[in-house]
């Protein structure tokens, strides 16, 4: 399988360079970005570590490596400050997305690439990315709440002092403020959460809080994410290089599910060589059906100021 990464030389699409060299499974890695000497930095760096990890292709490259890419991963756009949702960046980053839209489209993708937005606001512009490419609409999947929920999972287990991996708390909704834990079906090792030795409200409470603020923390403190958005992309990447059709929290065009339509958002999709392959409703928590129809509503309020 061959990855192309768009915003390549920056942190998240460096780091998801990283991952994916790092997981072994992709055969050809191509880093594009706008500034050439950052990204030719980082496809060197990478490819001085290959002969102790995989056999892979790794490059910097022009945009129009996208056009034999399977996947192509957009990650380019303007970091916001702190203090700002993700949704305010809607103003800076809408415009270099189009712009970048179009020279994907003019480069020209496969029949059956996949097109796999992470830049923010993620569900916007996975959105636009569908109105805007050309690929059927299960062809373009956002990162969604993938990176919210191992953030969540990752803290919890911390808290808990129990093995990450075996943490099941899954976020959806928006990749955003008003995103939404599912606590109503969370387990530790298939032992019911609520149930689990310490494990008290004010925890959950806690750790829900500290998942919500992620984002503007790292920011604060180192720039922004990189590492777990990385690994984050790389899951889903390796997902569909391996037709895994695992259920993972991505955001993608809504057609029913949970009540939802004509709005790209995170609820549990089957993903698998071609993409989306379905999705999976469960029963929820009013309060959370209540918080998934709140933040379809914030996102189509969003889109109707860009399209
Ligand atoms: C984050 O939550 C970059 O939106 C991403 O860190």
């Amino acid at each position: 399988m061959k990855v192309s990464i768009i915003g390549g030389g920056g942190l998240v699409g460096s780091c998801a360079g990283f991952a994916l060299q790092a997981g072994r499974i992709v055969r050809e890695i191509a880093l594009i970005d706008l500034n050439q000497e950052l990204c030719e930095g980082q496809a060197l760096d990478l490819l001085h570590g290959a002969s102790l990890l995989a056999d892979q292709t790794i490059t910097a490259a022009p945009t129009a490596a996208v056009s034999d890419s399977d996947v192509v991963v957009i990650t380019a756009g303007l970091r916001r400050k702190p203090e700002e949702s993700r949704l305010d960046l809607i103003n800076r980053n809408v415009a270099l997305f189009r712009s970048i839209l179009a020279d994907v489209k003019k480069a020209g993708l496969k029949k059956e690439a996949i097109c796999f937005v992470v830049s923010n606001p993620v569900d916007v512009l996975t959105y636009l990315a569908i109105r805007e490419l050309g690929l059927p609409p299960s062809q373009v999947i956002g990162l969604g709440t993938v990176l919210d929920t191992t953030r969540l999972r990752s803290m919890l287990a911390q808290r808990l002092n129990v093995a990450p991996t075996q943490v099941g708390v899954t976020i959806l909704g928006e990749h955003g403020d008003s995103m939404v834990p599912i606590w109503s079906n969370a387990q530790i090792a298939g032992l019911p959460l609520d149930k689990y030795p310490g494990v008290t409200p004010t925890l959950i409470q806690e750790v829900e809080k500290k998942t919500r603020g992620s984002g503007a923390e790292v920011i604060k403190k180192k720039g922004g994410a990189g590492f777990a958005v990385g690994v984050s992309i790389a899951d889903v990447v390796h997902c569909m290089a391996l037709d895994q059709r695992r259920i993972l929290p991505v955001s993608s065009l809504q057609s029913g599910a949970y009540g939802l339509r004509d709005v790209a958002i995170s609820v549990p999709t089957v993903v698998g060589r071609k993409g989306v392959l379905g999705t999976v409703e469960i029963e929820l928590w009013p309060k959370e059906k209540i918080g998934l129809q709140n933040s379809a509503g914030v996102l189509r309020e969003t889109l109707a100021k860009v399209l």
